[in-house]
């Protein structure tokens, strides 16, 4: 994947009429980038109105914000990872801090969500962040950290090296509090270190994306971009207007 990403979360905004009409917007004065890669996570609804605005081109990759744990069955309201796949996406968001926080999601159900995406043809990004309280008392690092080990615990052979990682601080998420680019710095070296150790090898470490995500804009994304180990960006809230979200992707 070419480096930075830029992913959109749309979280739950924008059905398929307002989707389609953000995406005729947004191509209309997108200028493809060969240089980045940029990602569009609509509702699960919307995901087949998103694939389909895209017609023939490939530049643009679709995700899902969740994934169900198991590959199929009752399990009412919920997306199976191979029906994601089925309607168009290629990556899927796992456990987002809405999903750990909201839903209750456990580290063990990001793992197996993780390994269900691979499954299914779909690259997880992993989220991963620590709330306030656990950076107010020091175990911002140690949080993140288990995240990360849980998220790659079920995975196998060569399947960590293919996954992306973002690291969203719970208390800078839709709050208009960004961590600095040197907060996002020191997490996502840390976060290397350990990649390192996981897919035993620093260069597969290296090639992982680390996207930062908690109240970016376009203000704010030249600095984040340029911080140490910060090679994209997951973005809620100033992706949901078309204007704000060429001007990110073009950072
Ligand atoms: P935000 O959301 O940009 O609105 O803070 C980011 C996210 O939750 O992925």
């Amino acid at each position: 994947m070419k480096r930075p990403v830029f992913v959109a979360n749309w979280k739950m905004n924008l059905g398929p009429t307002e989707a389609r009409a953000f995406m005729k917007k947004f191509l209309a004065k997108y200028k493809q980038h060969p240089d980045r890669t940029v990602v569009i996570v609509p509702p699960a609804v919307s995901l087949t109105t998103v694939v389909a605005s895209l017609g023939r081109r490939k530049d643009i990759i679709i995700g899902v914000q969740n994934i169900h744990a198991d590959a199929k069955g009752a399990f009412t309201g919920e997306t199976a990872a191979a029906m994601a796949r089925d309607a168009g996406a290629r990556l899927a968001l796992v456990g987002h801090s809405e999903r750990r926080h909201v839903f209750g999601e456990t580290d063990e159900e990001t793992a197996v969500k993780c390994a269900r995406a691979f499954e299914s043809g779909l690259t997880p990004l992993l989220c991963v962040g620590e709330t306030l309280k656990q950076r107010d008392s020091g175990d911002a690092a140690s949080t993140v950290l288990r995240q990360l080990r849980s998220g790659l615990s079920r995975l196998k052979d060569a399947q960590p090296k293919g996954i992306l990682v973002a690291y969203e601080p719970v208390w800078a998420i839709g709050t208009g509090r960004t961590a600095t680019p040197a907060d996002a710095a020191a997490m996502h070296g840390a976060l290397r270190a350990e990649l390192s150790v996981l897919t035993g090898s620093r260069k597969d470490a290296a090639a992982i994306p680390i996207l930062y995500g908690g109240s970016v804009t376009a203000e704010n994304s030249r600095g984040l971009l340029d911080a140490e180990n910060v090679e994209g960006l997951l973005v809620g809230g100033a992706s949901l207007d078309a204007g704000k979200w060429n001007a990110i992707v073009s950072t």
